[in-house]
């Protein structure tokens, strides 16, 4: 089927293929040094079909930073936005996605949000379930909801190499601890956290899950709810004003979509009561967000006026 996407995604690869060469893929996990620097891919699901762009777009990425979205929903329909922000605030950092900084220089220490890693691994340790394999069932089964993809798993290699590998995030995870922001076994939690992070998805899942969160949080092809409006609601917001890190500023003027990037090279665009967008594209720019997926999102916006401004 050619839908009115097609022709104009073809050429937005085409001209943001160049930036690849300029990016650098992710290798503080090993497993995804492997990627290939030059791929870029593009979906966008408008509720009826999901058009496709020249891009390597069935080729399957690990969720990692994506998943704090998805792990924030699942946690504040757990117990709620009050036990939530308890344990993590609602402001931006200005800090890289990794940045112990603020931990230190904030009383009390609890992680600035939820899309930082600090507040990531926070939010993690409220997910309900008896076991990390309980709770990990709930993520993917999540997941699967919202992409309408039942074939959603994590992929055991990447979660391996993060968890011998995560020794900041443990880090963190012991200072939040220490001052009471989180409880429990800290390896236990980074079994669990490195695993969400190793969810494997491709373009046009993480199209459909933007497509849930932009139609508050209904399933993309059915439309019963999965997020309860209120919360989706609540999950944009720190899309925007978190959601790429400390170029968040900078993307909600160029861009202006709600979306989170992942360090393998995912992002995820909600565009509120419109489109879901899935971007792939491992060749990553100084702040951890795919080089030409921004490059790529900003054409896009310009070019269907997407911005929410
Ligand atoms: O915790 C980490 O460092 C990774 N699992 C996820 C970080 C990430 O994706 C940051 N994104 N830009």
């Amino acid at each position: 089927m050619v839908c009115r996407y097609e022709q104009d995604l073809k050429v937005m690869i085409e001209k943001v293929k160049k930036y690849t060469a300029s990016g650098k893929v992710a290798d503080y996990i090993p497993a995804l040094a492997t990627a290939n620097q030059s791929d870029v891919a593009v979906a966008i699901f408008d509720g009826s079909a999901t058009c496709f762009s020249e891009g390597e777009h069935h080729k399957l990425f690990t969720l990692q930073s994506i998943s704090k979205v998805l792990t924030l929903a699942l946690a504040l329909m757990d117990h709620g936005e009050e036990y939530v922000f308890e344990k993590v605030g609602m402001e931006p950092t200005g800090d890289p996605f990794n940045s112990i900084a603020k931990l230190e220089s904030h009383v009390p220490s609890k992680p600035l949000n939820p899309m930082i890693n600090a507040g990531a691994l926070a939010v993690s340790s409220l997910i309900k379930g008896e076991s990390n394999e309980e709770k990990l069932n709930r993520v993917v089964h999540f997941v699967r909801e919202l992409s309408g993809n039942n074939n959603i798993s994590y992929n055991k290699g990447v979660a391996k190499s993060e968890f011998e590998t995560a020794d900041l995030n443990r880090s963190l995870a012991y200072f939040m601890k220490q001052h009471h922001v989180i409880t429990g076994d800290v390896d236990e939690l980074l079994d669990f956290y490195t695993k969400q992070c190793a969810i494997e998805v491709d373009c046009e899942d993480l199209a459909k899950i933007g497509y849930a969160l932009a139609h508050h949080g209904e399933h993309p092809d059915n439309s019963y709810s999965i997020i309860p409006t209120e919360i989706a609601r609540l999950v944009k917001t720190f899309m925007v004003t978190c959601g790429m890190y400390n170029a968040s500023g900078e993307f909600a003027i160029r861009v202006g979509i709600p979306a989170k990037s992942g360090v393998s090279g995912g992002i995820v665009g909600a565009v509120p009561g419109g489109i879901g967008i899935g971007i792939y594209g491992p060749a990553l720019d100084e702040k951890g967000n795919s080089i030409a997926g921004m490059k790529l999102l900003e054409l896009l916006s310009s070019q269907y006026h997407l911005s929410i401004f």
